[in-house]
């Protein structure tokens, strides 16, 4: 063989494994790529409705009549806590403590979770107890630890004594014959509750804009799937479909508040919570029923710990925090500015500060 030709053959070698290397490099890029785009997103559902409303839309005077409710503090005992208090609209709906003061400043046990996105849940409250936006509302009023009300007559006589809330309850509730009556407080607020929603980043991914996410939160989406997260936070909104054990492969380590139990007394329900869901959630520290881990990377390494029993590395979580801030949507902000609310009347009962 001639020097000229060995080296005509070491080139045409040279170039078939160069060209291998590049189709495969190449297959195996677009084979990732396609992974990312390919996550099975119908678990998910559809992307966030525009509101919440089960059947048709109600009338503009019951939202409206319910935002004044909502931030109405007359309706708590001494008149300085109102829902904003401590679900705060112009902050994802929540107060960022681990528990609420309450009247005379008495803290809750259970973490105050958002408003925004929680009509559409399985059921309301960390345990569920209240089946609907509507009924949830009528218990922070009366509770003693919240809004303290002594009870419903005095919360009616509070309202009664504003005759621009007489209007309102009329024209919110035009068909019936005593439309200020305590249910209806809950009908108007939970209406306006209704339509707090957040549209975020991944739902125009889910609406098939595939730039709507990094590619981190890509990253963080396919391993949110694939260690198991989506078994119970999935949907529409990421969780609040179903009830679960926290602490379901290891126990939880803190067992004082147990959950449903606490409604039921039933031995199968210790430990067992609503899945909340986790929109905003980047928004919303700290985290847990009880408040009790401070950062979200924190929280995300316990839920691989507890209810999956991964040790999640540093960059698997990273990525499921990236994945979780594509949650974070838009606050709607001309919908929750605070009305100019009734003025005080002579016929209105004072603050009671005891
Ligand atoms: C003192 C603080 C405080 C006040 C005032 C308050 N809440 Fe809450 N809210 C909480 C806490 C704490 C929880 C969770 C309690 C539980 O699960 O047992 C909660 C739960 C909720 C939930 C359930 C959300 C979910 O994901 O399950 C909704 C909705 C809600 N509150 C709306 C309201 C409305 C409407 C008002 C006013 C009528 C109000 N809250 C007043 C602290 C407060
Ligand atoms: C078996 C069901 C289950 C699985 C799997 C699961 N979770 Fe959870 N998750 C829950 C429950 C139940 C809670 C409420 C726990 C509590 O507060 O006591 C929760 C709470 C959370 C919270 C706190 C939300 C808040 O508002 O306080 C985050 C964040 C979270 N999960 C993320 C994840 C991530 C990320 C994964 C996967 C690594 C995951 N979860 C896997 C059931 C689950």
């Amino acid at each position: 063989m001639t020097e000229k030709l060995k080296l005509s053959k070491r080139v045409a070698s040279i170039l078939v494994v160069s060209i291998l290397i590049l189709t495969l490099s190449f297959f195996s890029f677009s084979k990732a790529v396609i992974a990312q785009e390919d996550i099975n997103l119908s678990i998910f559902g559809s992307p966030l409705p525009e509101n919440m409303f089960s059947g048709e839309k109600p009338d503009r005077a019951k939202i409206d009549l319910g935002r004044e409710l909502y931030y109405e503090k007359r309706l708590s005992k001494n008149a300085d806590i109102s829902c904003n208090s401590c679900h705060q609209l112009d902050n994802y709906g929540v107060d960022n403590l681990p528990t609420s003061p309450g009247h005379k400043g008495q803290l809750g046990t259970r973490n105050s979770p958002s408003v925004y996105n929680a009509a559409a849940h399985i059921a309301q409250f960390w345990d569920g107890r209240a089946e609907d936006v509507e009924q949830q509302a009528l218990g922070p009023i009366l509770n003693p630890g919240e809004m303290a009300m002594p009870s419903e007559e005095k919360v009616l006589e509070v309202l009664k004594s504003m005759p621009e809330y007489v209007a309102a309850f009329q024209e919110a509730f035009p068909d019936e014959s005593n439309p200020l009556k305590y249910e209806n407080i809950g009908k108007a607020i939970g209406a306006f509750e209704r339509e707090l929603v957040t549209p975020a980043p991944f739902d125009k991914y889910l609406a098939g804009d595939t730039s709507a996410l990094t590619s981190q939160q890509k990253q963080g989406l396919k391993v949110f799937t694939e260690t198991g997260c989506i078994a119970c936070h999935n949907g529409t909104y990421v969780g609040g479909g179903m009830y679960q054990k926290v602490g379901l492969v290891e126990d939880w380590p803190t067992q004082k508040d147990r959950g449903r139990y606490e409604v039921t007394h039933q031995d199968s329900d210790r430990m067992i919570f609503k899945v909340p869901s986790l929109r905003n959630v980047a928004m919303t520290a700290p985290y847990f029923h009880d408040g009790q881990a401070k950062n979200l990377a924190r929280a995300v390494e316990w839920m691989g710990k507890y209810q999956l029993g991964k040790d999640l590395s540093q960059e698997e979580t990273s990525a499921i925090v990236a994945f979780l801030d594509s949650l974070t949507g838009e606050i709607p902000t001309n919908y929750i500015e605070e009305p100019k609310l009734p003025e005080t009347t002579d016929k209105t009962p004072l603050p009671d500060p005891n």
